[in-house]
């Protein structure tokens, strides 16, 4: 398939590239900038359309400065395959090719605004000016036979480009969110400058995962923690559907999925996990019913943190019981399965090698590898939460799980303010599943961030028929947000507050009044503890 080949320097932003691209269905892929030769001259298939060099914190003027041979850039050009270097990749360029690259004073980080000042089609679509930058060198020469392109007050070479050779470099990152229709750019570069189809598809790259996965795992064991949530679901398909073709009949199951419920997970949580496992008939599925322990663990605890110790605590300890039982005391490698994201992953840079991104996994199941020497297996490592979901449609997941709102890992016992009891968690997963059928019913679902009820712990006084009643509020939360990060309280329309309340007191037991959160955050956070 052809794609665009991104020669990583160590930014940290590398993988946006390639996601912008994908997100515009055209395949990059990442390699360590000192693999560029050994990929170029294989020949890709003859399916390299174009290359990238990103954005990298050294400086070209440096004396061990990470780079290309100019040898290979010729070779490149002569090709006549297009080139776009970001930043770092930009100065690499005109390092290269004979421009000058002066070291920066200071560095100029932050938003800056461009004027484009060339025709290209790389601006085809493009009306924006807002970029980011984020560079201490900058190019004081141009190469020969390259112009300027875009200009901005910091930047007199804000964009250059040899529009004959079909080489650009970029001052900026447009490939981060804060420069305005950077991804047109890129988008341009790939279709009207490399003149590449945009038909790739998240489906596409299963084959790839899969390969990989069974090229990591071989027929060694992999135990998976599944949440009930979108990403360790996928992975578990995912992974599921790489074992396929290891799995002989007869023998056992090589990877074990497991589920512990806390008794604070959501009405019918995990049911539908199971139900979309149930294709694979050669994964070990184990439904851990761990209620009493984690209830009785927080009986009279009333301290949101102390809550979820006692909860991160008890998970690991229920968890390595039911793995133990499955790998026993072999000593032989064996994996655990993590949904982690590209987001929970921080880049530590080594520009001396491959720009290694070294984890900071985001522990589902915290401590466990360590404790019992597990590898990890995160097969979704390079994608951002659309993308899974993506990927989770193409294999096969039903939307109802693919689009549900985030759960916190302590569950319910963070929305249970006061004691957490078996009652009050019954209270709440009830009026809860209720909200979130009438939010579902209304349409409203999908343009809704994050939707939840909160049982709080005070009684008020009701009057229902002919009595008087004295029992429990509870709160309604909703909200808009990128990343949880910020957030917008969601504002529902009249009919939906009337209905929703009718129902609930109605149809819920326990509660008399119900009230409507609408903090943004900040002040408030999105919980309430
Ligand atoms: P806050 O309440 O901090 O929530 O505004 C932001 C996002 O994080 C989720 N959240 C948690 N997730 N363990 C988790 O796995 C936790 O302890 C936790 N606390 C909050 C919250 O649901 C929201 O999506």
């Amino acid at each position: 398939m052809e794609k665009i080949l991104i020669a990583d320097f160590g930014s940290q932003v590398t993988q946006l590239i390639a996601r912008r691209l994908r997100a515009h269905q055209f395949l990059a892929e990442i390699i360590p900038f000192h693999k560029l030769a050994e990929v170029f001259y294989a020949g890709g298939d003859g399916n390299i359309r174009g290359v990238i060099l990103s954005g990298g914190p050294a400086s070209v003027l440096s004396p061990d400065a990470p780079a290309v041979e100019k040898k290979l850039l010729n070779d490149i050009i002569e090709a006549h395959i297009p080139i776009l270097g970001i930043c770092y990749g930009q100065q690499l360029l005109a390092h290269l090719l004979g421009g000058k690259v002066s070291p920066g004073t200071t560095r100029e980080f932050g938003l800056a605004n461009i004027r484009v000042v060339a025709d290209s089609p790389l601006f085809k679509n493009y009306n924006a000016t807002k970029v980011w930058m984020s560079h201490g060198d900058h190019v004081a020469t141009l190469p020969k036979d390259f112009v300027a392109m875009a200009v901005s007050d910091g930047a007199p070479f804000a964009i250059m480009g040899n529009e004959a050779q079909k080489i650009y470099g970029m001052q900026f990152h447009p490939e981060v969110s804060h420069t305005d229709q950077g991804d047109i750019m890129l988008k341009n570069f790939a279709a009207d400058i490399c003149a590449m189809q945009p038909n790739w598809q998240m489906a596409d790259m299963i084959p790839e995962m899969t390969a990989a996965i069974r090229k990591k795992v071989g027929n060694r064991k992999i135990i998976a923690g599944l949440s009930g949530g979108v990403d360790s679901s996928v992975a578990a398909i995912l992974t599921a559907a790489a074992l396929q073709e290891n799995t002989k009949p007869g023998n056992p199951p090589q990877m074990t999925c497991i589920l512990v419920d806390h008794g604070l997970l959501r009405a019918n949580e995990g049911d539908e996990v199971q139900k979309a496992l149930a294709p694979y008939p050669h994964l070990d599925v184990r439904l851990i019913n761990a209620e009493d322990k984690f209830l009785s663990a927080l009986r009279d605890v009333i301290d949101p943190e102390q809550k979820r110790k006692i909860i991160g605590k008890l998970f690991i300890e229920v968890f390595e019981a039911e793995a133990k039982k499955i790998v026993g005391d072999s000593t032989e490698e064996k994996f655990l399965l993590q949904g982690t994201l590209y987001p929970d992953v921080i880049e530590s840079v080594s520009v001396s090698g491959a720009p290694s991104a070294t984890i900071k996994s985001h522990h589902n199941v915290g401590g466990l590898p360590e404790k019992m020497n597990f590898s990890l297996l995160e097969p979704l490592r390079m994608l951002f939460k659309d993308e899974v979901r993506l990927l989770g449609r193409a294999l096969g997941l039903p939307d109802g799980l693919i689009n549900r709102h985030p759960f916190p890992g302590p569950g319910l016992a963070i929305r249970v303010m006061g004691e957490v009891t078996r009652e009050h968690c019954d209270i709440l997963r009830l009026a809860d599943s209720i909200y979130i059928d009438q939010i579902k019913k209304f349409g409203l679902y999908d343009k809704i961030w994050q939707a939840f009820a909160v049982l709080l712990p005070i009684q008020t006084v009701g009057v229902m028929g002919d009595g008087r009643t004295y029992e429990k509020v509870l709160a309604l939360r909703a909200v808009t947000s990128q990343d949880g990060m910020t957030a917008d309280s969601f504002y529902f329309p009249e009919d939906f507050i009337k209905t929703t309340t009718t129902r609930l007191v109605n149809e819920v037991k326990g509660i008399s009044r119900v009230v409507l959160d609408i903090t943004s955050k900040p002040p408030a956070t999105i919980e309430w503890e």
